[in-house]
């Protein structure tokens, strides 16, 4: 139901239960914020939207007051200005003067806000804060001297994440924002997912960055670099690029590649579709053995972390096969260096992901091969983009070109993985391939729901039923495992991805707290996918290719040495 309301002497309406800032956002009026974040409970923390209201002595908080019928509301007032000035000036009064050197310079929202609220100068001076940078992980910087104390990354971590690493710690003027035990991140129960990258206004959490060692390489005459793009980034970067947000640009990236000085360029969606038959592969075999169903996706590297964290005792329904980026790593080292008669020590292997948790990833231990690391180096879409830039690239002027043979045909059941749900529909369509020789279409599909409205779906495949669940984050992941194990829900495959949405909103994708282009970057692969004429990894040439010269069979001793591996508990401070 609608009231009225007035705004600086403007008559609007507002839904009835809204907040005051949800009530002036619809009406396309603006107050800033900092602490607030869509879909989680208000905390009022910053005072930034404060809002003046007649009849209130107090200013107001407008993302935490609801609406009230007639109230006369002013945005803008000398005193709201002023307080709103006056805070921005108080959380700038211990925070490093280095903006120029700071990663988040340019993309800051507490620089913004200066510029905003007329902040010039230092007004008050006090003590710099004494936490030491924490390093301490290959995924997350942090700089809790730059901490502002808005507790996003509180919230989000534990409220959508289900991990909780983040904490506030003391009280007044003492408080901070610390791990539990005051832990080095990679000693906490970190994941290393990134979403707490993506929403701190601030440059207290950014991401590790890997870009110097990259050049380094392009610039070593003796190396031979090598690049793989992860399926989602060709849809996330169009817009960075002065170009329409929703563009496809993967044969631009290609092009720009070469151009920055990378000798081969790879599609990972290729490497996700030799996963999509190993996987199905070992569903199949697992399924006929009745042993380790539901068999878990394990292409999340955040998820896999977990799952080692809090569910050591369920590990084995992990899927042994490795996620794409490494599949790729592995195949690059050791098939395609013969192919091109490389020495594969002379490789520097580079992955481009929307993914922090791939650069702990490629980093783990299980992921080497004959003692050299599938994947050098892992940098993320936002390095990506400060990489083109620059070496100058004029992404708007540039011919596409394909990537390099022989990971250049992907299917797009490959191109899917960068969705939630993607995984789970590749595989359903190799498996249904394999049992019937025919493509799985929709209308062979039936949606479903289990316990408390997770998502799944099932099909048959000659008389054989499966059932596949899809878990869109880990937001209440613990209660969703209860549910998805259950022997009487008969869950054959689960796939996580641990950021909502999936890799389209991973921690390394282009800064946006806007939810609109997530969706938008998930509805493009869809339509990449309609409009495909290759839609299932049994009918890739450039895999049946890797096969034949290569890995010899699905599931091969081959296979199993170079595409699998095994994971282990992880003892951490939970
Ligand atoms: S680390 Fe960033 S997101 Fe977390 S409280 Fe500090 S400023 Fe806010
Ligand atoms: S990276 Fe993910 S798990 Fe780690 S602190 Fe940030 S939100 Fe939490
Ligand atoms: S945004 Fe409302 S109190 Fe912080």
């Amino acid at each position: 139901m609608n009231i009225t309301i007035e705004v600086n002497n403007r008559s609007i309406k507002a839904k009835k239960g809204d907040t005051i800032l949800e009530a002036l956002r619809q009406n396309g009026i603006r107050v800033p914020t900092l602490c607030n974040m869509a879909h989680l409970t208000p905390t009022g923390a910053c005072r930034l939207c404060v809002v003046e209201v007649e009849g209130y002595d107090n200013l107001l908080t407008s993302c935490s007051h609801i609406v009230e019928e007639g109230m006369k509301i002013k945005t803008h007032s000398p005193r709201v200005v002023r307080a709103r000035k006056t805070i921005v000036e108080l959380l700038l009064d211990n925070h490093p003067d280095d903006c120029l050197y700071c990663e988040k310079n340019g993309s800051c929202e507490l620089q913004d806000l200066a510029v905003e609220l007329h902040v010039r100068e230092r007004k008050v001076l006090s003590k710099s804060f004494s936490q030491k940078l924490d390093l301490s992980s290959p995924s997350i910087v942090r700089d809790p001297a730059k901490c502002i104390l808005c507790g996003r990354c509180v919230r989000i971590c534990d409220e959508v994440q289900s991990v909780s690493t983040f904490e506030f710690i003391k009280r007044g003027c003492n408080m901070y924002v610390g791990t539990t035990m005051s832990r080095d991140l990679n000693f906490s129960n970190c994941i290393g997912c990134g979403q707490c990258v993506l929403v701190c206004p601030t440059g207290a959490l950014t991401e590790r960055q890997n870009i110097a060692e990259v050049i380094d390489a392009i610039n070593n005459p003796e190396i031979v670099t090598v690049a793989q793009i992860a399926p989602s980034i060709s849809v996330s970067i169009a817009s960075e690029f002065g170009m329409k947000a929703t563009k496809d640009i993967n044969g631009i990236i290609y092009a720009a590649l070469r151009k920055i000085g990378f000798d081969y360029v790879f599609d990972t969606s290729v490497a996700a579709d030799i996963s999509s038959h190993e996987m199905a592969q070992e569903l199949l075999d697992r399924k006929e053995n009745g042993e380790s169903i539901p068999m878990l996706s394990s292409c999340c590297p955040a998820w896999v972390k977990f799952v080692e964290q809090w569910y050591p005792n369920r590990i084995n329904l992990l899927s042994a096969v490795k996620s794409p980026q490494q599949i790729m790593g592995s195949l690059v080292r050791n098939y395609f260096s013969k192919t091109v008669g490389i020495n594969p020590s002379n490789i520097f292997s580079v992955s481009i992901m929307p993914c922090l948790a791939k650069k702990f990833e490629a980093q783990r231990e299980e992921m080497t091969t004959r003692g050299l690391s599938d994947v050098d180096s892992v940098i993320s879409t936002r390095e990506l983009v400060r990489l083109i830039k620059l070496y100058g690239i004029d992404m708007q002027n540039i011919e596409t070109q394909h990537a390099d043979k022989p990971f250049n045909i992907r299917s797009s059941a490959g191109k899917l993985f960068g969705i939630s749900g993607g995984a789970a529909e590749a595989i359903a369509r190799m498996i249904y391939f394999r049992i019937t020789s025919k493509e799985l279409v929709d209308k062979n599909i039936k949606e479903e729901r289990i316990g408390s409205g997770v998502k799944a779906f099932s099909f048959k495949a000659a008389g054989h039923q499966f059932r596949f669940a899809i878990v869109n984050g880990l937001k209440n992941i613990h209660e969703i495992i209860g549910e998805v194990l259950k022997p009487e829900n008969e869950i054959d495959f689960v796939e996580v991805m641990a950021c909502p949405g999936g890799c389209v909103n991973g921690g390394g994708q282009p800064f946006t707290m806007d939810e609109k282009s997530v969706k938008q970057r998930a509805k493009i692969i869809a339509e990449i996918d309609e409009a495909d004429g290759i839609k299932c990894a049994a009918k890739n040439p450039s895999v049946h290719a890797v096969y034949e010269e290569f890995l010899e069979d699905v599931g091969s001793e081959k296979s199993k040495k170079f595409l699998y591996t095994r994971y282990s508990p992880r003892d951490v401070l939970l």
